[in-house]
């Protein structure tokens, strides 16, 4: 498990290789034993394969060009829609894309209530607890993998292509690596950790 922590690398390149069913189903298991708060279990996982994917990769363009060009919902994340199309790319090459959904989500346009907000936090920790578990096991099967938010960029393009209850919260793309990066930096522990003993 240790060893899968530290190799685990975000994988934008992939090879043509199909992942078994067998690979995807033990990797949303691994997903599915992360902790949740209240042991709510709030995911919700859409396996995107074949002609389903190429028709979500059809309608994620559509929504960038939509933030680019007319309505923007984001409009001071502009500088980062470039980075979003090579998002797509990516999205392309791999064969497996998983949507993760909050099933217990008011999505990103509600007004909470303070408390409505602690539960959509815990929740997204939850969930984010869950990719973070299926990163590992495609590590250890060898799978390359990529966890994904530029899905905000075409966020309601996606949430109707998708039509789920809930929130979108992110994806993941998965394949076999055709890249094998070195780590990325990381900040130094004396910079981050502060004892108070
Ligand atoms: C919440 C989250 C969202 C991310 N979204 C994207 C994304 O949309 N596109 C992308 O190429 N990488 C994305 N990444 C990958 C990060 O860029 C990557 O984890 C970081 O640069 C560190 O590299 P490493 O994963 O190889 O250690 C995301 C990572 C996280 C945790």
């Amino acid at each position: 498990m240790i060893s899968a922590i530290y190799d685990r690398r975000s994988i934008r390149k992939f090879l043509d290789k199909p992942i078994s069913k067998e690979d995807i189903l033990d990797i949303i298991q691994s997903g599915v034993k992360a902790p949740s708060s209240k042991n709510r279990q709030p995911w919700k996982y859409i396996v995107i394969q074949g002609n389903a994917k190429e028709e979500m990769l059809k309608v994620f363009r559509q929504g960038i060009d939509r933030e680019e060009n007319e309505s923007a919902l984001l409009p001071q994340s502009k500088q980062h829609i470039s980075a979003a199309k090579y998002t797509v790319d990516i999205m392309e090459e791999a064969p497996t894309i998983i949507f993760i959904v909050n099933s217990l989500g008011k999505g990103i346009l509600s007004e909470l209530t303070p408390e409505e907000h602690i539960y959509e936090i815990c929740n997204i920790q939850s969930i984010s607890a869950s990719i973070q578990n299926m990163l590992l096991a495609a590590t250890e099967k060898g799978i390359g993998s990529l966890w994904i938010c530029d899905i905000y960029f075409a966020y309601s393009e996606l949430c109707k292509w998708i039509n789920s209850d809930g929130q979108l919260i992110a994806a993941i793309a998965l394949g076999y690596p055709n890249e094998f990066p070195k780590e990325r930096p990381r900040k130094k522990l004396e910079d981050i950790v502060e004892w108070r003993n």
